[in-house]
């Protein structure tokens, strides 16, 4: 199983404007990256957070090219939206997670925020890359791409232009 980190930050590294949820900041160009590289992905993990923002949104897109997993410490509140191999609700530790997602058969896992759930993942040692949009603003306060303290080193592995501003960075997580 691959792991891989899919975020949009500001230049100085805030996956959030400040204190709104959600990722109204991003670019167009973004946006459609985003949707065409999450079709390379036959799994996703996202914190509950992340989840109660985009919920209305993706509860209206699920399909089985993709397994969604939400974790979060109270999988049985989420029980009427949970939908099998579709949207799942967990409360497994990251690593057991990833494990049990492999043992499935899912093959690629696009990790999808916020960041305790970023954070979580380094922790465990689970992620495989990074797929960062770098979009050309500086917020000054917002929720950190990582909340918790970690030291990471990364290879470059490409940079490409989104955009004339917007900047795509893919790094892969040295072991
Ligand atoms: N710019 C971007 O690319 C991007 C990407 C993703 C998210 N975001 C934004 O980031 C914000 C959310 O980030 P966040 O860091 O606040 O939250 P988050 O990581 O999305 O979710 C945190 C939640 O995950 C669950 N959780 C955390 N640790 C857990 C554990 N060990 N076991 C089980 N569940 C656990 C808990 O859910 P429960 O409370 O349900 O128990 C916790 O409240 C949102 O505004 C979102 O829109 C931005």
């Amino acid at each position: 199983m691959r792991v891989t980190l899919l975020a949009a930050q500001s230049l100085d590294g805030f996956i959030t404007k400040h204190d709104q949820a959600g990722t109204d900041f991003t670019s167009e160009a973004d946006k459609l990256h985003f949707r065409k590289a999450l079709g390379g992905f036959d799994c996703s993990v996202m914190g509950g957070e992340t989840y109660r923002v985009a919920r209305d949104f993706l509860r209206t897109r699920l399909s089985t090219q993709r397994c969604r997993v939400v974790l979060t410490r109270s999988p049985e509140a989420y029980a009427a939206e949970a939908v099998p191999g579709q949207l799942e609700f967990s409360n497994v530790g990251a690593a057991t997670l990833v494990k049990d997602l492999a043992a499935r058969g899912f093959q690629h896992c696009a990790l999808l925020g916020g960041a305790q759930l970023h954070g979580l993942f380094f922790q465990a040692g689970l992620v495989d890359e990074l797929w960062i949009t770098v979009e050309p603003l500086l917020f000054g306060q917002g929720t950190p791409l990582l909340a918790k303290r970690v030291d990471v080193r990364l290879s470059l592995l490409s940079s490409e232009k989104l955009s004339a501003d917007t900047l795509l960075l893919k790094y892969r997580v040295q072991r």
